[in-house]
């Protein structure tokens, strides 16, 4: 089907998947449709907004319960799927088929071989797909790259990532796919590092080699605190295609959440990128830390003025190759381990259950500081996912 050329005034879009992170992108697109880019034209769940849901300020929408039927009577233009990640695939190749540009959440997909058949999907099909990652447009990054090009920073000899945050037992009942590896059969991959850290991954590949290579040497280490089955506490190295380390240690059992970091290892100075608030910060020996906050570009309307202008997008499939690999480790790795609850501190609060990991954040600095894994730094709940290889 040949892709219908994007009206003058406002594109009609279709939102899918309503209850979760699609009530965060409700609130963003009201100012959108506010100043007339776009037309919220329906919604789309299993599950129908409730009776008294004014849908985060857009009143009350054509709601479907089925994603064929949606496209079919709204003819959006551009549809924002919000779904679990196991459906992203499934639900993305209907979006394409009606002929409708997508905006999908990350991660991309559930596999790498999902990721080839998404993206030889986009290519026949002729339509634009724009991959939920907005961190990675921020203008920070391009920042980061000056700076990296300038002789008094030198050489990026590593990135190490740090993410703490606290999720409680909560947030994995709220959905069946929620701290899953596989669901019926499915790969979902719901670990911190391929979910909620994705970000951290794609945004220091992005800066590392531009995350469209496959990395080498991915060395996950699993574990989970709650009882679940994927990982909610892990660290994980590989080297870019030009053998720069990175080095991510996360975990979603911390005291409390605090703003996560890429701390950029340079031959002369230190840089730390707060890549959730655009913040970057160049600390050079001897002098005062330097500060700068950059502007973000919302994928929504990057996407817009590709179709319009023909820009290049910022997040296509492609760009998220890198991360794709890492997501194929972590699914192909063996189960994470559970730490065992001797090292941790468990209590009830505000009707849930909350969770911390001894000694957690500050082994998780020390893994940035060090490059080095759980098991290198002597976590003692920690022994190799999988065998360490031979460092050369
Ligand atoms: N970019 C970000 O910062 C960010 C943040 C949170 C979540 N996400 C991503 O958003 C996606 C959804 O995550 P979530 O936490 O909101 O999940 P969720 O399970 O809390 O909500 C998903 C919603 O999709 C609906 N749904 C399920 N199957 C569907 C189908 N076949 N058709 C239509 N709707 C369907 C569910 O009923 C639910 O309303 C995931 O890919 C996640 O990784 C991205």
């Amino acid at each position: 089907m040949n892709p219908r050329p994007l009206p003058e005034g406002p594109v009609p879009l279709l939102l899918v998947g309503l209850h979760g992170h699609g009530r965060s992108h409700l609130r963003a697109l009201l100012p959108m449709a506010e100043r007339g880019l776009v037309r919220l034209v329906g919604v789309c769940d299993p599950r129908p907004p409730g009776p008294d849901d004014d849908l985060e300020g857009h009143g009350p929408l054509p709601y479907f319960d089925d994603l064929d039927r949606a496209l079919q009577r709204t003819g959006a233009h551009i549809t924002l799927l919000v779904t679990p990640i196991h459906t992203h695939l499934p639900l993305a190749r209907t979006v394409l088929e009606h002929g409708s540009h997508l905006l999908l959440e990350k991660p991309t997909t559930a596999t790498l071989a999902e990721l080839d058949e998404l993206t030889n999907a986009v290519r026949d099909s002729g339509l634009a797909c724009q991959v939920g990652f907005q961190s990675l447009g921020s203008s920070a990054i391009e920042h980061i790259r000056k700076l990296l090009a300038h002789k008094t920073i030198g050489a990026l000899r590593g990135i190490g990532g740090t993410g703490t945050w606290k999720r409680t037992l909560a947030y994995y009942e709220r959905a069946p796919w929620a701290g899953r590896r596989r669901l019926a059969g499915r790969d979902v991959v719901d670990g911190a590092l391929t979910n909620p850290f994705a970000h951290m991954v794609a945004t220091a590949l992005a800066i590392a080699d531009g995350g469209r290579h496959a990395p080498h040497r991915i060395e996950p280490e699993l574990f989970h605190a709650h009882p679940i089955e994927a990982d909610d506490t892990s660290c994980l190295r590989l080297h870019t295609h030009q053998g720069v380390p990175v080095c991510s240690a996360v975990t979603l059992c911390a005291p409390r959440s605090l703003p996560p970091t890429l701390h950029l290892h340079c031959e002369h100075a230190r840089i730390t990128f707060d890549y959730t608030l655009d913040r970057v910060t160049v600390h050079r020996p001897g002098q005062a830390p330097h500060t700068t906050t950059h502007q973000r570009t919302h994928l929504l309307d990057d996407l817009i003025a590709h179709l319009r202008h023909g820009r290049p997008l910022l997040v296509p499939p492609a760009a998220t190759l890198g991360f794709t690999h890492v997501l194929e480790a972590v699914r192909t790795a063996p189960d994470p381990k559970p730490i065992p609850a001797e090292h941790q501190d468990v209590w009830r609060e505000a009707g849930t259950t909350h969770r911390t990991v001894h000694g957690i954040v500050p082994l998780i600095r020390r893994s940035a500081e060090q490059m080095a894994t759980f098991t290198e730094l002597g976590a003692p709940w920690a022994t190799p996912t999988r065998p360490l290889e031979a460092r050369p």
